[in-house]
């Protein structure tokens, strides 16, 4: 049987850096393929840049404007694809798009992160998709495989390596015993950092890209608000090694779970024992694993920045909307995995109710008596010990002491943490990390 010849789906293109860069080349490229997969060819019509200037004399092949809302008032298009990043005007312009019947694509995890209920809520209205497979971690699919692949499961929870610059400068401070400040300028050399490399090494883009997962993992609305966010500006080369002397090593992890009193949601810098594979991803690689309660353990790998990667996922969204260009609204996958009307508003927990065991660091006078100060805090609150390493000081008269804690709640920690930052004897503020076993024993 012949399939109907149909026109091609005509993209407008909001922003053309390095992701919407690598849209361009990658639908050039692989043109034929996805003209078979779809059934149609996908153009892009038209596109905005802040100065056109800049690509004058490249073939293009499209119309290019520094008007953004030109192109998403542009009758002719389709879809809009926003790649320019920040909250406005690329808020104003896909609300603009969806209230005129067009799909969007965007790859905009601050703004979907802050403004989502709000989007996902119009485009339901409107019967359009707002596609954002390239928000969270690049180009692995791990958008689909939650509110798809799983879709049987109730997921018990979900951790993460979702921030590939904070990730490449650990690496870098552990293998190659770079400092901080030089893994980072290496960080944004290579294009990994954001514009403003404080939403990377800060912990904010981690809890952008966990406030989506999240949602599609437990069918509640996106609550960026409620997210504990600590990056890993902190750490220094010190905790590196010694999580590495404990056999661990420190990822900055984004973690939800779903527990009978509401949801944890936080993004920390954690200990995870160097056997688990979370702890085997380096540089820029993302990973993130997901515990359903049928499936069990799945683990999702892949470049979670780069242009092509991020094209990847854009690219994929492309396919799926033009697919559904000719599908009932009402049978289409929800936004959030979950239907609309089947949200739960499940309380997001502080992290005082928060249970781990914990990674300190205490800088003290190299003096007898000062650990038992400690030990003698920790045991009021009934928090045991399970490691300590304490290296030769010789004359030094400071000296760094850090401690393995067995699991405790987190708010027992911070009453004792505040009664050990007052003890005379103690000289810096204390380093307090995370250690999770990720399903193995910590
Ligand atoms: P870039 O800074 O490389 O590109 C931004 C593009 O948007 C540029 O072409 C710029 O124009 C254009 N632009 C910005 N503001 C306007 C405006 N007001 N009017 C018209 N054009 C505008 O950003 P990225 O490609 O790196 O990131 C884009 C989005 O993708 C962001 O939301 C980011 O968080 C997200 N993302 C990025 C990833 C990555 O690896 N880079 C990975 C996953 C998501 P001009 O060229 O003239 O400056
Ligand atoms: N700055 C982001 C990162 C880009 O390093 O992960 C991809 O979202």
């Amino acid at each position: 049987m012949s399939r109907p010849v149909m026109g091609p789906v005509r993209v407008g293109l909001l922003g053309m850096g390095t992701v919407g860069g690598g849209t361009v080349r990658v639908l050039r490229r692989n043109a034929g393929e996805i003209a078979r997969r779809v059934g149609r060819e996908i153009v892009i019509a038209q596109a905005a840049v802040r100065n056109p200037a800049r690509l004058q004399g490249l073939d293009l092949g499209c119309l290019v404007t520094s008007d953004p809302f030109a192109v998403v008032r542009n009758p002719e298009i389709d879809v809009v694809v926003e790649v320019m990043g920040g909250i406005e005007p690329a808020r104003s312009l896909i609300l603009e798009a969806i209230a005129a019947g067009k799909h969007v694509v965007t790859a905009n995890k601050a703004l979907l992160a802050e403004h989502g209920n709000v989007i996902f809520a119009a485009a339901q209205e409107q019967g359009v998709v707002v596609a954002f497979e390239a928000a969270v971690a690049g180009g692995i699919p791990i958008i689909k495989a939650i509110r798809e692949g799983l879709a049987g499961n109730r997921i018990q929870w979900l951790a993460g390596i979702i921030n590939g610059t904070s990730n490449y400068i650990l690496t870098q401070m552990r293998a190659e015993a770079k400092d901080f400040p030089s893994a980072l300028a290496e960080a944004q050399r290579l294009g990994y950092a954001e514009a403003d490399p404080g939403l990377d090494i800060d912990g904010g883009d981690a809890a952008h890209k966990l406030t989506l997962l999240a949602s599609i993992a437990f069918g509640i609305p996106v609550d960026f608000a409620h997210c504990h966010v600590e990056g890993i500006r902190n750490l220094d080369r010190v905790d590196v090694v010694y999580a590495e002397d404990l056999g661990y090593r420190i990822k900055l992890l984004g973690i939800a779970k779903r527990r009978a009193d509401g949801v944890e949601l936080r993004v920390h810098p954690t200990l995870i024992p160097e056997r688990h594979l979370l702890a085997s991803v380096e540089g820029p690689f993302n990973a993130v694993l997901v515990d359903g309660d049928a499936v069990g353990q799945t683990l999702y790998y892949g470049r979670g920045a780069g242009a092509e990667p991020t094209a990847s996922a854009i690219v994929a969204d492309l396919v799926d909307v033009a697919r559904t260009l000719t599908a009932d609204p009402s049978n289409r996958v929800p936004h959030l995995a979950f239907q609309p009307d089947c949200m739960s508003a499940l309380p997001l927990l502080p992290m005082a109710a928060v249970e781990s065991a914990y990674y300190l660091r205490i800088h003290a006078h190299n003096r007898p008596g000062v650990l038992a100060q400690v030990a003698t805090v920790l045991a009021e609150h009934d928090i045991s010990i399970e490691a300590l390493v304490q290296k030769e000081a010789g004359a030094a008269a400071d000296v760094p002491i850090v401690l393995l804690l067995h699991r405790c709640r987190e708010g027992d920690l911070d009453a004792a943490l505040a009664r050990i930052q007052a003890l005379p004897v103690v000289t810096r503020p204390v380093l307090r990390l995370r250690v999770e076993g990720l399903g193995e024993s910590a």
